[in-house]
């Protein structure tokens, strides 16, 4: 979500909606505005793009005040709808306050304040906040006081800026977990999500830390921890222009998406570790003796998506012994597909609009089977018209070509796995355990990726620019990579890129190979079994013919290393969580190899985000 906050001499309402304006990117389905006045709050929100709000507050405008918070967002638990919408305020009307992030403990939160008599007005994690913060008001304490009371009892992630109609001029921001900076202009202060919301303004920036609270007014401005001491933070002048700003430094939304990966991983998998290591799908929908039931899956989705569904075919099949297929979405109710009230189809889906998925999962219903969304977008149209629904918290993702939604697919897709295994019985505590904490292990793996391969694959895309074809080899869970690395080629660079099951190899594809062919090789990480054997049978069967062979593989695989022309080293992981960490050079490369070509990294020739038509 975007969010900024003001207090100066301009008409506050104006300033914040031109910030939100700038960091309309980070989502678009709501947005909000509250200013105080005349020792008032009052609030405007609308559902769908800031336009709808613009409009409204045309139509009515806002009072003139120097204080305001504004709010756009990307819904992560509540349906899109004007009620939903930040800012959501107490019952008093006394105080507003505007997040981003999700708050993890939101439910015994809301029961405990329903308990004590307090309504609630929406279906958001957010509401209890104004309700806390109000309580804490009540009791005389002041805003910033209200505040830190308020995050020491919050568990999650969350940015939160907050607004009492009576302490004007003064608005309030915490954060955990999740982004907020300070903007410092001349008798004028800002705080937001990103720069980007008041670098028109200002270049003047402070940073904060983990677990702090800022208080602004005209002014001055303090930073302190949630007990109140000071609280170190980071002065600097923002060097960027305005659309760097939007892409957070970088050329691209792509290669900001892809630096994001650790967080989007992250983000989905929290509040959904239990705190005894058990895994927590209470959102999920369907009943216990439901999931008990199906004794078959069927995954359908479409490009990136259908190659996420590939690799968690082979995790969901050997945790829960239930057969899986994956089949491409266009072709999936056009053949007449066996499907029962047993089944369960898992729709992933991105946008969770692709047209080719939608018809798919009405085709299965009509069947009466069962069908479960994976999706990055509240209250899109595939989840609504879905049984049940895994949301991937990726944030919104703006580049054409899918990264970290397609990262957190193969996540979510692992966590159903898993639940599905804990509630078959196939899998028993420990051994889910086991998984959970490698699944816990994966942000840091990722970044590790990107701080050690980054410069390689850049090197690499410098070196290959010219090369008119690029094949891509892997095994296991390693061959959907394969694939997901040449379609990345395919869509961003526009040369011909394939991706092959490595043992596929001699029974065709090895004709192509030629001297000097770059191909890419999945190595398998040496486990017990002979796959990491063969795939290094199968680099020199290519390297003998004179392909150039760029190497994935962890770390101390001495055997691969001979064969290398390149070697980009992984860090060891077991099998099925290598595709997570593999994918991740292979996107620096094509973004970086597009770049090099001069195209449009973000929106590709001839290719749409979100596909609505068959
Ligand atoms: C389009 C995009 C792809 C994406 C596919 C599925 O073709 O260009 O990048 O993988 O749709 O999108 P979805 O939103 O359903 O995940």
């Amino acid at each position: 979500c975007g969010i900024v906050g003001y207090v100066g001499p301009q008409q506050a309402s104006g300033v914040v909606l031109g910030g939100l304006k700038r960091m309309e990117y980070r989502g678009y389905d709501s947005a909000g505005v509250a200013v105080a006045a005349d020792g008032q709050l009052v609030v405007a929100k609308k559902a769908g793009k800031l336009v709808n709000l613009e409009r409204e507050i045309e139509a009515n405008p806002m009072p003139t005040s120097g204080t305001a918070i504004g709010h756009t967002r990307w819904a992560t638990h509540g349906a899109p709808n004007d009620v939903n919408a930040h800012p959501h305020t107490s019952t008093s009307g006394r105080v507003s306050v505007i997040h981003n992030g999700i708050i993890e403990n939101f439910l015994p939160l809301r029961r405990e304040l329903e308990a004590a008599g307090v309504v609630l007005t929406s279906q958001t994690d957010t509401e209890v906040v104004a309700h806390l913060l109000a309580a804490e008001l009540d009791q005389g304490a002041t805003l910033v006081e209200a505040m830190r009371g308020a995050c020491r009892r919050l568990e999650g992630a969350f940015t939160l800026v907050a607004l009492d109609a009576q302490q004007p001029g003064t608005v309030v921001a915490a954060r955990r977990n999740s982004p907020l900076v300070v903007g410092l202009g001349e008798g004028e202060n800002f705080v937001a999500s990103d720069v980007a919301a008041f670098i028109e303004h200002t270049r003047e920036a402070v940073e904060l830390g983990q677990d702090q609270v800022v208080v602004i007014t005209a002014d001055d401005w303090e930073v302190t921890d949630f007990d109140g001491s000071p609280a170190p933070s980071t002065r600097y002048r923002v060097e960027w222009d305005l659309t760097a700003a939007e892409k957070g430094g970088h050329d691209w939304f792509m290669r900001k998406e892809i630096f994001e990966q650790p967080k989007a991983v992250a983000d989905t998998l929290l509040g959904r570790l239990g705190p005894d290591g058990s895994l927590v799908l209470d959102e999920i929908r369907l009943s216990r003796d439901e999931l008990r039931s199906i004794d078959k899956i069927i995954i359908i989705a479409c490009g990136t998506a259908s190659y996420a569904g590939l690799v968690a075919k082979y995790a969901i099949e050997h945790w829960t012994r239930i057969p899986c297929e994956v089949e491409l979405a266009s072709e999936f109710r056009y053949r007449d597909p066996i499907v029962s009230p047993q089944t369960l189809v898992v729709a992933i889906s991105q946008s969770g609009e692709t047209a080719d998925t939608l018809m798919a999962i009405r085709h299965a219903k009509a069947q009466r089977a069962k069908v479960l969304a994976i999706c990055n977008t509240n209250g899109s149209t595939i989840p609504r018209e879905s049984d049940a629904v895994i949301y991937t918290h990726a944030g919104p993702e703006i580049a054409v070509a899918s990264t970290k939604g397609f990262l957190t697919q193969v996540v979510a897709c692992y966590l159903l796995g898993l639940y599905l295994a804990q509630v078959h019985g196939t899998k028993f505590g420990d051994e889910i355990a086991a998984v959970l904490a490698e699944l816990e292990a994966l942000p840091a793996q990722i970044q590790q990726v990107l701080d050690t391969t980054t410069e390689q694959a850049m090197a690499l895309a410098r070196e290959l620019v010219d090369a008119p074809s690029v094949l891509f080899l892997g095994r296991h869970v390693g061959y959907p990579i394969a694939l997901e690395g040449a379609l990345k080629l395919k869509e961003l660079a526009y040369i011909h890129a394939e991706g092959f099951a490595a043992g596929e190899l001699k029974h065709g594809p090895i004709a192509l190979v030629d001297e000097g062919l770059p191909l890419f090789v999945i190595v398998p990480p040496r486990g017990r079994d002979m796959l990491h054997d063969k795939v290094v049978s199968n680099i020199q069967e290519v390297r003998a013919r004179g392909a150039r062979t760029i190497v994935l593989a962890e770390g101390e695989d001495t055997e691969a290393e001979p064969y290398s022309d390149v070697l980009i080293r992984l860090p060891t992981v077991s099998t099925l969580f290598q595709p997570m960490l593999a994918i991740v050079p292979l996107q620096v490369f094509a973004c970086e190899l597009a770049t090099l070509k001069g195209h449009d990294v973000d929106q590709p020739r001839n290719l749409a985000k979100s596909v609505t038509v068959e």
